[in-house]
């Protein structure tokens, strides 16, 4: 038997085929691309998500008896605006989780309508990436575009929708859109008001394990696999990657260095940060987590290699950089590329290197970069302690992950052990995972995990070298509110 699970990315589908002894027997990707219409916005087009969807799946299943595969899961990028029309046709681009257009809406939101009340009816507060920001900002810009709206949807539901001709969500996804009443696992019906949309015109809810339909029949031939594969309601990208990792039940910590960077902290029971920098979402085992999430993670190391310095060989770069020089890096990195999420709330902010010399060495810049992101990810940790959430160690994934000296550098910062679980596949396992709960094969998330999920390595942090990081993490976190007013200055002459 076989589970298909699609980890639908920013800068990539990735699919991967899982046995039912979650053995994995095989990973392709496909590439799309990410547009940035105005410095600040993302979009993307979903039909570039489907084509590649749809070109994977063959060529993931070449060589393998397809008529062994039984069902399929999603993890999906959060918080993207898919609105479709009364012939369930894409009306314009995606508007993406690290899109920031939506500043006036976030502050009417958090300001007018108020954080208490937000607070009170979602859990959370506005967020610039966030569902329902997006919404306001489509009414109040392009009101010929709201008013065709018939379907709301996230990234991985319009595949599932694809798929199976069902619009479903599920509560890990849903509750990132600002629109669902997280702990009691519903609509709100005050957001709803308040962003102008019927319940009619959003998904329906399920938990990530439960089955939406099975592929619809034209799907099923024209992917070549059996009509009765089950879809199953999937996850967010960060609830999949935590199933996948391991982190279910309560507890537990998964940090996921991806395109964004994310600290997902889990909890058997519903919970909120008192200062809502932390979001709060239904986890995609039935149960609850507080999440931060920065902007750029990897993505920082992706520019500044890729962009800047005009190489992919990343391992390369890195083996610049003096063992002795870690934790005694004179160069400081802001990673906030596309403004950020957690815990500033601040799509103006910007990246910044600070602290260069004449001798200042390529080496160093790198250093910082992976240093900057680092510190950031310890932003949201900090705020978890400050909340009383004691995280002693964590899982890692994300494509950032798979470097030893980003592990070794993020394990001294954070000063906890990291571990990488045996697949490295975050979202695209978690995904798979939750269609063998969906076909029967596992009674609930948690004994799937505890059936499938192994610890491969762990980077222990070195007390010596934790206390220079501390001292180093003392500096960095004072240059954001030094550069916080001439960041919005610069916003203002844009
Ligand atoms: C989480 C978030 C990102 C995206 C990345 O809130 O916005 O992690 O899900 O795909």
């Amino acid at each position: 038997m076989y589970y298909i699970g699609i980890d639908l990315g920013t800068s990539a589908v990735k699919l991967l085929l899982m046995d039912e002894t979650g053995g994995i027997a095989n990973i392709v990707s496909r590439a799309y691309p990410v547009s940035y219409p105005r410095p600040g916005w993302s979009e993307q087009n979903p039909a570039d998500w489907w084509a590649a969807v749809c070109g994977g799946i063959p060529e993931l299943l070449a060589g393998f008896d397809a008529a062994q595969v039984k069902g399929i899961g999603a993890g999906g990028q959060m918080h993207g605006l898919v609105v479709l029309d009364k012939d369930d046709a894409v009306i314009r681009p995606c508007i993406l989780w690290n899109d920031g257009r939506t500043q006036k809406q976030v502050d009417y939101l958090n300001e007018v309508i108020g954080k208490d009340t937000l607070s009170r009816y979602t859990a959370n507060i506005a967020f610039a990436g966030f569902t329902a920001p997006k919404l306001l900002w489509l009414r109040d810009n392009e009101p010929e575009n709201f008013a065709r709206i018939e379907k709301i949807m996230l990234p991985k539901d319009y595949i599932n929708y694809k798929l199976t001709g069902v619009h479903g969500t599920d509560y890990s996804d849903a509750s990132g859109m600002l629109l669902l009443d997280v702990q009691h696992k519903c609509w709100s019906r005050e957001m709803l008001d308040l962003c102008g949309v019927r319940e009619t015109q959003l998904p329906k809810l399920f938990e990530s394990w439960q089955p939406i339909g099975t592929l619809t029949a034209d799907i099923a031939k024209a992917l070549g696999l059996p009509a009765d594969v089950v879809v199953c309601a999937g996850a967010g990208d960060n609830a999949a990657a935590a199933v996948g990792c391991g982190a279910v039940g309560g507890g537990k910590c998964n940090i996921s260095l991806g395109t964004s960077g994310t600290v997902f902290i889990t909890s058997d029971t519903f919970g909120v940060d008192k200062q809502n920098a932390l979001h709060s979402f239904a986890h995609a085992d039935g149960g609850y987590h507080l999440m931060g999430c920065i902007l750029s993670a990897a993505s920082c190391n992706k520019w500044w290699s890729e962009e800047i310095l005009h190489t992919d060989d990343y391992a390369a770069e890195q083996a610049l950089i003096p063992t002795d020089k870690l934790g005694a890096n004179d160069v400081y990195f802001l990673p906030y590329l596309m403004g950020e999420r957690s815990p500033h709330n601040d799509p103006a902010a910007r990246g910044a290197f600070v602290g260069l010399r004449m001798d200042t060495p390529r080496a160093a810049l790198t250093q910082a970069v992976l240093e900057g992101v680092a510190f950031a990810i310890r932003d949201c940790v900090e705020i978890a302690k400050a909340q009383g959430v004691e995280i002693t160690a964590s899982t890692l994934c994300g494509g950032g992950a798979k470097s030893p000296l980003w592990r070794k550098i993020l394990a001294n910062v954070l000063g906890i052990p990291l571990t990488l679980p045996q697949t490295e596949q975050g979202p695209g396992y978690g995904g798979a995972m939750l269609a063998a709960v969906a076909c029967g094969a596992y009674p609930d998330v948690r004994s799937c995990a505890e059936a499938l999920v192994r610890a491969k390595q762990t980077t222990e942090p070195d007390a010596a070298l934790v206390a220079k990081y501390n001292a180093r993490y003392a500096v960095w976190r004072k240059l954001y509110p030094a550069l916080k007013t001439s960041f919005a200055e610069m916003e203002a002459l844009v």
